[in-house]
């Protein structure tokens, strides 16, 4: 386990299928991550039992489960994804799934842990992140942590009848450790 501020990251376990169903056939949540095409339960499955035996070397890929702190609540996902050894880079993403607890600090911990992961734990030089153009409370987060803009790829999401731009966004370790080296002095 790891903590934040005030979120832990767990790994993901079969017995999250309900807590994951609960809000991903949400059009409300997939219409910030892609194509909301709905996902049955079986789909779900497979997908949580890949992904909770996925090994960062071998698969290039870490999945984990945002906990609030206190109350282990589940809040939503973590993943790095597209991890390459040779390179040390990974893609990153962070979704709070139900919407009454976004905006109290939680997606923001929850990524600052999840970067302390990837470079610290995993060795990463670079994480990169995509989100739609228009994702103003997104955007503003991963700014604000220290991501910078790389640029946009026009017109290459389809979303509610009308293309939008997907933009990329990228941080360096040496760029978060001289944020954030202090925030992990005392790892618990
Ligand atoms: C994006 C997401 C991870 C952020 O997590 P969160 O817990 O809601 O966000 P936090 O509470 O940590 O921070 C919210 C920040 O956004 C700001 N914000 C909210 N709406 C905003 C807007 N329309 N424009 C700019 N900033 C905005 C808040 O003021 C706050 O900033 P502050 O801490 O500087 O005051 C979460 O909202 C989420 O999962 N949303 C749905 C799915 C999604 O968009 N996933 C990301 C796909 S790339």
């Amino acid at each position: 386990m790891y903590h934040g501020k005030l979120v832990s990251l767990r790994a993901l376990e079969i017995s999250d299928l309900d807590d994951l169903l609960c809000f991903y056939n949400t059009l409300e949540l997939r219409s910030f991550l892609g194509p909301p095409i709905v996902r049955s339960r079986r789909y779900m499955e497979e997908w949580l039992v890949k992904a909770s035996v996925s090994d960062p070397w071998n698969d290039g890929r870490l999945v984990l489960v945002i906990e609030e702190k206190e109350t282990r609540e589940f809040l939503g996902i973590a993943r790095l994804e597209d991890i390459r050894l040779p390179h040390n880079r990974g893609e990153i993403g962070v979704s709070i799934y139900d919407p009454k607890n976004r905006e109290k600090g939680f997606g923001t911990d929850a990524m600052v842990v999840m970067l302390w992961i990837g470079f610290q734990i995993l060795g990463l030089n670079s994480i990169y992140l995509d989100t739609m153009e228009d994702n103003k409370r997104s955007i503003h987060i991963y700014k604000k942590i220290g991501f910078k803009p790389v640029g946009i790829l026009r017109e290459t999401e389809y979303m509610d009848g009308k293309h939008k731009g997907l933009l990329i966004m990228d941080i360096l370790r040496a760029e978060f450790l001289d944020q954030y080296s202090h925030v992990f002095k005392d790892p618990q």
